[in-house]
């Protein structure tokens, strides 16, 4: 069988964010809740002229930076923060980054965990024909209501990969084992712009899914939990991946691990979700991304890969680094684009929460903020109108630094993202 596995991977998220910090004094919480408590630290924050379609873009278009076009055969598009029942917001997507007719281009649905549904699908097709590529994006705005416990767990962002038979960066295992069961934990009624959760129960069946998937996927491999040097796990929130490795080590190793194995095994991979919040669809391969940019020196290093989708829907399954990984990564890119980011006074983080593209099906323009090289420029005649407002080269270029970025101060009244 042929290897295949990621030949490039990009991460995006928005310019803003909301230090935790600033959320827990807000809300009269103790922020050791939210930083110890949850793991988590800063939030991203989409502002209203930015959207699954822009993040996405801008993702798409670096992982594809060296990349002929005209060997993409099939662009796919994750997420559960859909903009239209009917049209996929890979067609927004493919025009914006100049995609060639010849490639295909479709959105994918089953809570977080449709990325790697995608993927898996994505594999099956370059085995078939190895001159072909698919790029996988997944993209989501995790959006709680004000003042709920899911609130200190929204981020945004958007992750894409190139899936060749030629993987620079991971060559995947053809086994993996799955678990589904209809179960309530996490949704999003057609008429509602936030998910309802019972998070408590999510962690439960989160867990369940986890060792069920592990289960099938010992069967199938042979593998062992000291077979794999580092763990990645979907991440609500990154305690999250502590109490699934500590659940999946409790059972699965035979002498247990300390807590400095703990920290190795799944440290490296929760910096970049710390930092943004929930990706979502993306938030098991933003953790991937952390990982493979850190110190780790992982070549010919097995990492074993735990992806959830409320609602459920678990699957365990592992890939190999390959040997001069490091060489093919964006690490200065994204470090720049996570130092770069603006953080945001309460207020303004609220005014980006409220502002919500007209529900009545009246146009609206939205106002500039600081985005990427793609922005949602509002609506007309029921369409979703986007532009393109940089390139690649004018972010290499750019020396914005922190202090210069401003805010914008002016709101129009019609705004928003969805
Ligand atoms: N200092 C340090 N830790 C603290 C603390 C403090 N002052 N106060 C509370 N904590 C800890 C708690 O002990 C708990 O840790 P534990 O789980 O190890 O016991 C953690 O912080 C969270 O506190 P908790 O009271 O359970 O939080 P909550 O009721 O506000 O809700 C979630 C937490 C995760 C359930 C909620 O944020 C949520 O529903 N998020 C969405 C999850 C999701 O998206 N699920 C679906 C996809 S998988």
């Amino acid at each position: 069988m042929k290897k295949v596995g990621i030949e490039a991977i990009s991460l995006y998220t928005p310019r803003y964010y909301l230090d935790l910090k600033t959320l827990a004094a807000a809300r009269g919480t103790d922020a050791e809740k939210y930083y110890n408590g949850l793991g988590q630290e800063r939030m991203a924050v989409a502002p209203p002229d930015e959207d699954i379609v822009t993040m996405s873009a801008n993702a798409v278009k670096v992982a594809l930076e060296g990349i002929d076009y005209r060997e993409i055969d099939t662009l796919m598009l994750a997420t559960e923060s859909g903009i239209d029942q009917s049209k996929a917001a890979a067609i927004y997507v493919h025009s914006l980054v100049g995609l060639p007719s010849t490639c295909k281009a479709f959105e994918l649905k089953q809570a977080c965990c449709s990325s790697t549904a995608g993927i898996l699908s994505a594999l099956a097709l370059v085995q078939m024909n190895p001159r072909k590529k698919v790029v996988l994006v997944a993209s989501d705005i995790a959006r709680y209501g004000l003042g709920t416990p899911g609130e200190p767990t929204a981020g945004a962002g958007a992750v894409a990969l190139v899936i060749s038979a030629d993987p620079k960066l991971v060559a995947f295992d053809p086994e993996n084992g799955s678990y589904t069961a209809d179960v309530m934990d996490f949704w999003r009624p057609n008429y509602m712009d936030q998910a309802m959760v019972d998070g408590k129960y999510s962690i439960r069946v989160y867990l369940k899914a986890l060792s069920e998937s592990w289960n099938e996927y010992v069967k199938a491999s042979g593998r062992e939990f000291n077979d794999h040097y580092r763990y990645c796990y979907h991440m609500p929130f990154t305690r999250m991946a502590e109490k699934g490795h500590l659940h999946l080590a409790k059972y699965s190793a035979p002498e247990g691990i300390s807590k400095d194995m703990l920290k190795d095994q799944i440290y490296s991979a929760q910096r970049y979700n710390r930092l943004t919040g929930n990706l979502y669809t993306g938030s098991l391969y933003e953790a991937l991304t952390s990982l493979l940019e850190s110190r780790d020196k992982l070549d010919d290093r097995r990492v074993g890969m735990f992806s959830y989708g409320s609602g459920c829907m678990g699957i365990f399954f592992s890939g190999v680094v390959q040997k001069g990984y490091r060489n093919y990564l964006k690490t200065d890119a994204h470090r720049q684009m996570l130092e770069a980011r603006i953080d945001l006074p309460y207020g303004d983080y609220e005014d980006m929460y409220k502002a919500v593209l007209p529900q009545d099906g009246s146009d609206a323009q939205t106002m500039h903020y600081e985005t990427g090289l793609y922005r949602l420029a509002g609506i007309s005649g029921h369409k979703r109108i986007y532009e393109t407002v940089g390139s690649i080269a004018d972010r290499h270029n750019e020396k914005t630094s922190v202090d210069q970025q401003q805010i914008p101060r002016e709101k129009a009244s019609q705004q928003g993202r969805r």
